[in-house]
């Protein structure tokens, strides 16, 4: 069966025709092509896949496509400005170390970002409570926790959220 569903991607309105089965990783790498996201385990488990649903960092691998109906999506793409300057989180990632292959990368960035979107201030406890999901295989943790801290106090500067 499918089903037409509506919401707002990285700030476009989209409509688009779904098999009810699709996981929304599926929709958005597979069938959109946005391929920052990444797949690793499939199964909930290792946080590559994370996105942002209306503020909440979610794995799209468990989500139902069908779930986003109405709903804001966004992805690692929709995170540079339109003239390509770096979030200031991709940017930190970029300058403190904190992308090795780059696997993992989205998926932390993602999840960092719903977390300081809601709290500016948040404590070393809570970005690695916010990160416990997000399995990095290179393991740079200290450095991801790192460009994370380091993106926090840019953005509390006044930088880009
Ligand atoms: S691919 Fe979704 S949690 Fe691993
Ligand atoms: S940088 Fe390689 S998996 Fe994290």
């Amino acid at each position: 069966m499918t089903t037409k569903i509506s919401f707002i991607l990285n700030g476009d309105r989209i409509s688009y025709e779904i098999k009810d089965h699709w996981t929304l990783l599926h929709l958005i790498r597979e069938e959109m092509g946005l391929i920052g996201t990444k797949e690793g385990c499939g199964n909930g488990e290792c946080g590559a896949c994370t996105v942002i649903v209306d503020k909440l960092a979610v794995n799209s691998c468990l989500y139902l496509a069908a779930d986003v109906d109405g709903k804001t999506v966004d992805t690692i793409e929709g995170l540079a400005a339109t003239d390509g300057t770096l979030h200031p989180l991709q940017q930190s990632f970029v300058d403190n170390g904190g992308i090795q292959c780059g696997f993992c990368s989205p998926g932390m960035i993602m999840s960092s970002k719903a977390l300081l979107d809601t709290t500016p201030d948040a404590t070393e406890d809570q970005v690695k409570h916010a990160l416990a999901g997000n399995i990095c295989r290179c393991t740079g943790y200290v450095q991801i926790l790192e460009s994370v801290e380091a993106a926090k106090k840019h953005m509390s500067g006044g930088g880009q959220s």
